[in-house]
Formats: C-alpha cells, structure tokens, sequence
C-alpha cells in the first residue's frame, strides 16, 4: 500500500461485474493497472468477461493479451484486498450498497478509498455503513465506460479533500477528464440531462413526434443525439428511477415523472433494450416508428 504516498494507484478491486463494472474493468486495465473483478457467480463472470473481449476486440492480439493479464476474474472479493481503491457497481440499491460496503470496511487496508458508481443514491448515507466515510467517494462513470470520456466525482458530506485528490489522480491514470459533483439527487449531469428528456416526454404526451423533438434539439441546440433517441439508449426504466430520486430529494415538483414515462415502463417499453420505446427496434436495424 505504497500508493497513498505516491499517491498512485496499483490496484483496484472492482465489485459487480455487470454492464457498468466490466465497462470499469476494461478501461482500469487499459491503462496497465491490475484489476481484480468479483461478482457473485462464475455465470455473472463469464458474462462481464464477455463484454470485455468484445469491447477489446479490434485491438491488435498482443495488446488484447496484456489487457486480460491485468484483470483476475473472481467469486472471492477477498482476492482484492489488497488494492488501493475499490469500486462499486452492484444494482442501484441502498440496501445492497450497504452491505456491500460494510463487508469492504472490514476487509480493505485502512487506507483503501471506497468508491460507488451509483448514479442517484447518497453517498453520504452509503458512507455511513463504513468506519472511513471521509474515504467513501462516488465514481460515477457513463455508459459506455470505455467510450465516454466523462468520470464524475462525487463529494458526500464527508469525503476528504485527500479523498477527492486521488480519484483526481486516478481518473488521470485511466484516461478520463472530470468533474466535481456535490452530492445531491442527479449530481450535475443528470440533474440538467434527465429534466431535459422529462421535458420532451411531455412534449411526446401533448401530441408532438419523437422524430420533430430530437430533430430540433440537434439542429436547433447543436445537440448530437436527440433527447428521445438518448433516453432509449440510457433506459426508460432507468431515467424513471432517477427522476423519481430527484422528486422524492428535493421534493420539487420541477421533478415530476412525466405520465408517459411511467405507461412506458408498465408496458415494458424501456427502450433499446427491450425493441421498444420512443422509438422501436430490430435486432440489427433500426426502425423509424414512433412510440405515442
Ligand atoms: N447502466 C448505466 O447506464 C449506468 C450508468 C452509470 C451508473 N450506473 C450505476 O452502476 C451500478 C451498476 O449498474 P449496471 O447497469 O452495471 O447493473 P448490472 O445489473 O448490469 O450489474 C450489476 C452486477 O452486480 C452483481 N451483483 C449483485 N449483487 C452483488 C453483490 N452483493 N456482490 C457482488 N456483485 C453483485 C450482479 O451479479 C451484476 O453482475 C448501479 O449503481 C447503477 O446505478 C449505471
């Protein structure tokens, strides 16, 4: 545990080893550092492991090859005990983040930082199930992780500033550009991104087409993708999650769930995901229908 002094990062412990932790997997071991991936069951292992030779797969053979000799794939969180930083990427919920953060205090070096990828929970009430919450710290990276530049550091009531220094450092070693979020509801981007696609829901609601929405947005506001076009990309599902913590956080009702969002997620229109949303889709091409 050299790395605090150096303040330098040798090894990370990621835990979950889904969409979001494999995507995290990937770029730390890029960028030449070693990597221990944990999950539950060998089957949730071999998924992630999946993910990421595809995300390496038009690299050349021998740069795949020292990529996957940094990464060690296991049940047993333990194997990463040793590393100087943990993140966190199990499913959005306070009961299992929790857990999950408990069992790290006690295993991790006290020096160890403890990271979460939430993307609406506190990290202050995640700290809270620690011993070290001036050492608990969000990472919330975007999806893609390996494409999408962005990594979010999340300032909960009592990370330190040493805290937020490394993870300034860390994100420089794997390549990403940040920004500070104090922790409230939505951090910075989805607090301005997700009342945005809220807003054109309702448009799409009074009667206005998907297609004219996003069309706008892009030549109008320079945008590059449409708000509609995105929120099928992130998940119906998923933006209803977070705008529901933004109302329920600042109980505003600036935050409002549009109606339509929450048909859409009844009917299991979550977007790319499942065919449908405010657009649909094929497995291989997509369509130009309109969800109304
Ligand atoms: N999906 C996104 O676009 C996105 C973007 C930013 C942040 N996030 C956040 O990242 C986190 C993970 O999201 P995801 O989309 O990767 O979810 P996911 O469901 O794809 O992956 C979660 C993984 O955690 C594993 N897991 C569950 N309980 C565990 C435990 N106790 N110990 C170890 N592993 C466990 C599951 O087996 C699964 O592989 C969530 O907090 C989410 O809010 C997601």
């Amino acid at each position: 545990m050299s790395s605090l002094l150096s303040n330098h990062c040798n090894q990370v412990l990621v835990i979950g080893c889904g969409l979001m932790g494999a995507g995290i997997t990937q770029v730390i071991a890029q960028a030449g550092i070693k990597v221990i991936a944990s999950d539950r069951t060998e089957a949730d292992l071999k998924r992630g492991e999946k993910q990421i030779l595809k995300g390496i797969s038009k690299k050349a053979k021998e740069k795949q090859e020292v990529i996957l000799s940094n990464i060690t794939f296991t049940t047993n969180m333990e194997a990463g005990k040793d590393s100087d930083l943990v993140i966190e990427a199990v499913p959005e919920k306070i009961e299992i983040k929790r857990e999950v953060f408990k069992k790290l205090d006690q295993l991790m070096n006290p020096n160890a930082i403890l990271a979460s990828n939430t993307s609406s929970l506190s990290i202050a009430d995640i700290s809270s199930a620690t011993t070290r919450p001036e050492k608990v710290v969000g990472l919330h990276f975007f999806s893609p992780v390996p494409i999408m530049r962005l990594l979010e550091i999340v300032r909960g009531i009592n990370t330190s500033e040493e805290t937020i220094q490394f993870s300034h450092l860390f994100a420089e070693q794997i390549g990403k550009q940040v920004i500070v979020a104090n922790d409230y509801p939505g951090f910075t981007v989805n607090r301005v991104l997700v009342p945005m696609i809220n807003e054109a829901a309702f448009l799409v609601m009074e009667g206005n087409s998907p297609e004219e929405i996003d069309r706008g947005m892009m030549l109008g506001a320079n945008h590059p993708i449409g708000p509609l076009k995105l929120a099928d990309m992130v998940g119906i599902d998923v933006l209803l999650n977070t705008l529901e913590s933004m109302y329920d956080g600042f109980d505003d009702s600036k935050y409002r769930p549009c109606p339509l969002l929450k048909r859409m997620v009844e009917a299991g229109h979550y977007g790319k995901k499942s065919g449908k949303g405010f657009y649909e889709y094929e497995t291989r091409r997509e369509t130009v229908h309109a969800f109304n």
